[in-house]
């Protein structure tokens, strides 16, 4: 057996990222602020901090924050000894100018923006003289945006020392009234609760968190670098049944409609599901929880279709079906069952699932396309642009696509592009403990449909952001900004048409006529928010353009981004600062830009056997002596491709990564008895495997034949997957028991009860597959257990030749108490135990002689 080695290939990537902590005694942070007032949904936050240098010579002096991803920094300035040094948003190039020219001085100028989960970096520093004092002052804006029937503003706060004048104040407005603020975050905790104040007063609320310096060193997330975490203010606000909010200044209106009290829609639906091999382990898990809890939430009048697809598509139904308690019980034990393997057939997949959604009549509910993927197309159609005019070409404006990417190694701009070009959104999915949380809230907004084809219409109205929308869900929101022609309130006339069920609806304001909102609204505050919009949807549809339009679209967004001066992708804000000092230039980063790191990994692609690709640049391989436990692994490193499977080793790649760390984990060191009855012996042989993921179950000499196991992860029942691999074909068998031949380890050439390939025949009977080749004989049982489905091998004939694998093992008792065994031409001892014995029916609790290292 020691020659059959089963080589385990982890990737991944260590993120240093060394966040230099300031010396404290140098300087000190006496006062810092974070100011938010939001006005009709529209924040605008600033974050003043104030620095002494407390030492006699002069000090460069940090300033680190974190600000939304879905804001734009508008204004940045620093005030050092009576001077003002402002921030300016120029173009890229222009900022690329300042940025190289102080690289070619030898500065190391550029502040790095990072990418977390909802969060970007801005870090800047500048030097300070001897006990002399800075102001740092950062504002940067956004609109809030409705989901699950609330908005969330979230302030991050990690001054990165305890501050003595500390203080968060935020204020909100809202004309038509607050109808609930709650403070959550990781900072909202018990130790913090008496720092927090909340008022709430019909239109307007108050929330103030003044923490002293000992609540900053004692809270949850503090510590002696004082606080780092989040205070996040959740609200929602009272709306009325027809045509919504409507506020008009200065010439600029902006609409918020978001009718609550409309029957919901019913939903045709179809989940497509990626189980190719890098979504194995967590992924896969937090997957197949996710659709399990998703499943249960649709209504019966839903219906719905899941497809899991890799290089192949598996359907669980060809046709969409009625979400009848009976099906989607049969739908979640599909679910429960999808197993990760193969490459990734993106096109096929989508296509598949847009043909479910027009084959099912549209009349009178909402369909919705949604996909999960894990990683770029690798096989059938790979190339991005093929396969978006395809889709686009399937789905034809019908329905929404939504496209979920999950992890790091998502090509996220092309499902991105998938998205909007078929009136959906794509979302990252982050790979964490909460993943599945993260599905199921996706889920969550798109669940109660309560309008289709939304058009917004503003008779009087010019210069209009987005005005039709596809479908409109609960507890979302639909925000329509322009500006009115002549500033004349009295011709302008909105209006919204949508279909609700069947039914046409009109809202409009034949009784109310829309009021100017002056006095109540600051000063170029909707026309702000206009712009914040435009240039929000111009990015997007820039993303999608190419050739002239592209470069059209791209230069309204830079005139409108520099009118505004918002950084933007496309902007930068230049820092100018005292003579000379380095020059710092602003990027805002693209969605995914800092995870570039991450994706120059590539997608590793495996089907069990199947061919590997490695597109990355290198790759960490742990080699597992099957005998040891999983900490005497040992790590290599290779560079480029890895190999590709051969008959002498077969690779498994196997991702273990997560965005923050890339240890090699300890696999969980579960193990597996297994029980071995040779045909001559009365006692049968177990040994313990370590759980983790496959095992050879027989190798023939030469290799021509290998049948290998991937390990249930319910310790002691058996195997989810077992797999044929003979020379030019892969036979793959799963709980269904449905043999499935794999024609160059990716397309299926047939799925029937029998298949007979080369030397090797597999036949399903009930409840057993029966395996003959030459003269080897295997039988794998189907057991269940508590709902869950396993595979059991049994090798019935053994062949003459000299084979290997769990299931070839020989052994012959040399010596009685204590008892020694040969095996493998090696004596080993051996002690009294018990395991299951799942080969008899019904399986029956068995001694035997429990034996280390056998293989
Ligand atoms: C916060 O900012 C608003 C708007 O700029 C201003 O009116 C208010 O006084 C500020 N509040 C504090 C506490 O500084
Ligand atoms: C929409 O959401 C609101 C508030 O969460 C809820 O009261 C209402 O019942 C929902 N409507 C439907 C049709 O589910
Ligand atoms: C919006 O929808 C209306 C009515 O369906 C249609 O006439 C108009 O062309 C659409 N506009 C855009 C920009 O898609
Ligand atoms: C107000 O609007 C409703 C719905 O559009 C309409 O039925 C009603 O007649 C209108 N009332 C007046 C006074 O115009």
């Amino acid at each position: 057996m020691g020659r059959a080695v089963v080589q385990l290939t982890l990737f991944g990537l260590l993120l240093a990222l060394a966040a230099s902590q300031p010396n404290k005694d140098d300087w000190d942070i006496y006062s810092f602020h974070i100011n938010s007032t939001v006005i009709g949904r529209y924040a605008t936050t600033v974050i003043t901090s104030r620095v002494a240098n407390r030492i006699e010579e002069s000090k460069e002096i940090e300033f680190h924050v974190q600000i939304p991803k879905n804001a734009f920094i508008s204004k940045f300035r620093m005030f050092i000894d009576g001077q003002v040094y402002d921030g300016v948003v120029k173009t890229k190039e222009q900022a690329q100018q300042q940025y190289t020219q102080a690289v070619s001085r030898g500065e190391s100028a550029g502040i790095v923006s990072s990418v977390g989960r909802t969060m970007e970096e801005f870090k800047t520093s500048v030097t300070v003289a001897a006990h002399k004092k800075v102001t740092f002052e950062l504002t940067y804006e956004e609109l809030l945006k409705r989901t699950r029937g609330k908005y969330e503003l979230q302030i991050h706060t990690r001054p990165m020392q305890p501050v003595k004048d500390f203080k968060v104040d935020v204020y909100i407005y809202e004309k038509a009234g607050i109808s609930f603020i709650d403070v959550k975050g990781g900072l909202s905790t018990k130790a913090l609760a008496n720092a927090i104040t909340k008022t709430h007063a019909d239109n307007k609320a108050w929330v103030y968190f003044y923490p002293t310096v000992d609540q900053q060193k004692t809270c949850d997330s503090c510590g002696e670098q004082g606080m780092n975490g989040d205070l996040v203010i959740v609200y929602d606000v009272n709306r009325d049944t027809g045509l919504g909010d409507i506020k008009t200044s200065d010439g600029y209106f902006v609409h918020h409609f978001a009718p609550s009290s409309l029957p919901r829609i019913p939903k045709n639906i179809v989940f497509i599901i990626d189980q190719s091999g890098s979504m194995s382990g967590r992924k896969m898990e937090q997957t197949r929880i996710a659709l399990v809890h998703i499943l249960n939430d649709l209504a019966g009048d839903d219906f719905f279709g899941v497809i899991s697809f890799d290089s192949q598509i598996f359907h669980w139904k060809r046709e969409l079906v009625q979400a009848t308690s009976v099906n989607l019980e049969e739908a979640k034990e599909f679910a429960r069952n999808i197993m990760e393997r193969g490459a990734t057939d993106i096109n096929a997949a989508v296509l598949e699932g847009a043909r479910m959604l027009n084959a099912h009549p549209r009349e009178g509910s909402a369909s919705i396309l949604i996909l999960l993927t894990d990683g770029d197309p690798t096989s059938g159609v790979t190339n991005f642009e093929i396969i978006q005019s395809n889709v686009r070409r399937a789905i034809a404006g019908k329905f929404p696509l939504y496209c979920l990417g999950f992890g790091f190694d998502v090509k996220f701009e092309f499902l991105e592009k998938m998205s909007l070009e078929n009136n959906g959104v794509a979302r990252r999915i982050y790979e964490d403990s909460d993943a599945d949380v993260q599905l199921k809230g996706f889920y969550e907004e798109v669940a109660t449909p309560l309008l289709t084809d939304v058009t917004m219409i503003y008779l009087g109205g010019t210069n209009l952001t987005q005005t039709n929308f596809s479908q409109y869900y609960n507890g979302s929101e639909i925000v329509v900004a322009g500006e009115i022609m002549d500033n004349d309130i009295e011709t302008f006339s909105p209006q919204v048409v949508a279909i609700s069920s069947s039914r046409t609806l009109t809202f409009s304001t034949t009784n109310t006529s829309v009021e100017p909102s002056t006095g109540s609204v600051a000063v170029g505050l909707l026309q702000r928010v206009w712009a914040y919009l435009t240039v929000k949807q111009l990015l997007e549809k820039e993303l999608l353009l190419s050739g002239a339009e592209k470069e059209k679209v791209k230069k309204e967004v830079l005139e409108k981004s520099l009118k505004y001066s918002f950084v933007t992708p496309l902007t930068s804000m230049v820092v100018t600062k005292p003579e000379g000092e380095k020059t710092q230039v602003l990027h805002k980063p693209k969605e995914g830009e800092a995870q570039q790191l991450y994706r120059g990994f590539g997608r590793l692609n495996y089907a069990m056997g199947g061919s590997s690709q490695f597109s990355g640049h290198s790759a960490r391989v742990l080699v597992p002596s099957y005998a040891s436990t999983p900490t005497h692994h040992k790590v290599t490193r290779v560079i480029g491709a890895a190999p590709p499977p051969s008959r002498d080793s077969i690779h498994i790649i196997y991702p273990l990564r997560t965005p923050d760390s890339l240890l090699i984990k300890p696999l969980t060191p579960r193990t597996h008895t297994f029980l071995l009855k040779a045909e001559n012996q009365s006692h049968p042989l177990c040994f313990n495997i370590i759980e983790f993921s496959i095992q050879i179950l027989f190798l023939q000499p030469g290799n021509q034949l290998i049948i290998a196991g991937l390990l249930n992860k319910i310790p002691q029942r058996g195997f989810k997957l077992i797999v044929i691999y003979l020379k030019n074909d892969i036979i793959r068998i799963n709980t269904t028991g449905i043999p499935v031949l794999l024609e160059n380890s990716t397309t299926v050439n047939s799925e029937s009860d029998q298949i007979a390939v080369e030397s090797v025949t597999v036949t399903k009977r009930d409840k057993e597959i029966d395996i003959t080749a030459e003269d080897m004989h295997m039988v794998i049982l189907v057991h269940e257990e508590d709902s869950d489905k396993f595979l059991w091998p049994v090798l019935k004939q053994k062949p003459s030749a000299n084979c290997t694998g769990i299931l070839a093992v020989d052994y012959e008792v040399v010596q009685h108490q204590p008892t020694k065994l040969k095996i493998n031409d090696k004596e080993v001892p051996a002690t009294n135990s018990s395991g299951i014995d799942y080969s008899v029916s019904p399986p029956a609790v068995s001694e035997c002689w429990l034996v280390d290292n056998v293989l």
